[in-house]
């Protein structure tokens, strides 16, 4: 039988084809390798309305497939709703986090604690960059800070 989800995130960035859907899959994984997929909500989100109703940047997609992590998203924009109903809203830098302040401001019911995602790394690495400009080298800068960062999240919210 599954037990109640009892807890919630939201991955979010710019566009969520690069960096909240490669999170969105890193922590998906960690979950399910606790076994602990059904007490969590998880999905990601943009601030913008970019690249509503895309996939994954194929960069983000190959780097994914090379570290065995499965990824299946469709970009959407956050919504009011999201403000009341996710525990967490992890974003990647400070622009993310302004937009979500501002907008968390104007949705009365909102409950969700917003924060860098980078304020989890062991590394102290804040902010994570957005990759769509560069190469894959920094897709796989992005992997490797999701991947710390998701660890520590699931570590300290259990
Ligand atoms: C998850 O479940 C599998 C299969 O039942 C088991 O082998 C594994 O040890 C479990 N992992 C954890 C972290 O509980
Ligand atoms: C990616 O770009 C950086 C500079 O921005 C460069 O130093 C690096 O060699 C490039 N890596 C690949 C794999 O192209």
């Amino acid at each position: 039988m599954a037990e109640p989800v009892s807890k919630s995130v939201l991955f979010v960035c710019l566009g969520n084809i690069c960096r909240s859907p490669i999170a969105e899959a890193v922590f998906r994984k960690l979950v399910s390798e606790q076994n602990a997929s059904d007490k969590w909500r998880i999905d990601s989100a943009a601030t913008s309305t970019y690249e509503i109703g895309n996939p994954p940047d194929y960069r983000g997609q190959s780097c994914m497939k090379k570290h065995g992590v499965p990824m299946s998203h469709i970009a959407r924009q956050v919504t009011k709703e999201d403000f009341a109903t996710f525990d967490y809203m992890l974003c990647m830098d400070e622009s993310n986090l302004r937009d979500l302040t501002r907008k968390s401001n104007q949705v009365k019911n909102s409950k969700a604690k917003i924060e860098l995602l980078g304020s989890y790394d062991p590394q102290k690495q804040l902010i994570i960059e957005d990759p769509y400009y560069g190469n894959e080298s920094d897709f796989e800068t992005v992997y490797q800070q999701c991947l710390r960062c998701c660890q520590a999240f699931l570590e300290r919210a259990c």
